[in-house]
């Protein structure tokens, strides 16, 4: 991806993918962008409903979508972007 382009990351906020844990993760990608400095390089999107709700939550970035993304696996991830930001 060419440095001008910004990275997207969509979090599903529906109830199901919020309810398994699309909470947290909304704050840990935010306190992750502003501590790595690469909140100016993301931009960050939210949306209602993936429609695969069972096997959420979900995290889409640049269009590949993630599946019931855990903490360990979201923080390993975020690091990886930042490093390649
Ligand atoms: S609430 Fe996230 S896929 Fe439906």
């Amino acid at each position: 991806m060419p440095k001008d382009e910004k990275t997207i990351i969509t979090v599903c906020m529906g109830s199901s993918c919020f309810a398994r844990g699309n909470a947290e993760a909304l704050a840990l990608i935010e306190e992750t962008l502003q501590r790595t400095g690469a909140a100016d390089r993301v931009e960050l999107r939210g949306s209602r409903c993936e429609n695969k709700c069972a096997a959420g939550p979900h995290i889409r970035i640049n269009g590949a979508t993630y599946s019931q993304m855990r903490p360990e696996e979201l923080k390993a991830l975020l690091n990886r972007l930042a490093e390649e930001a």
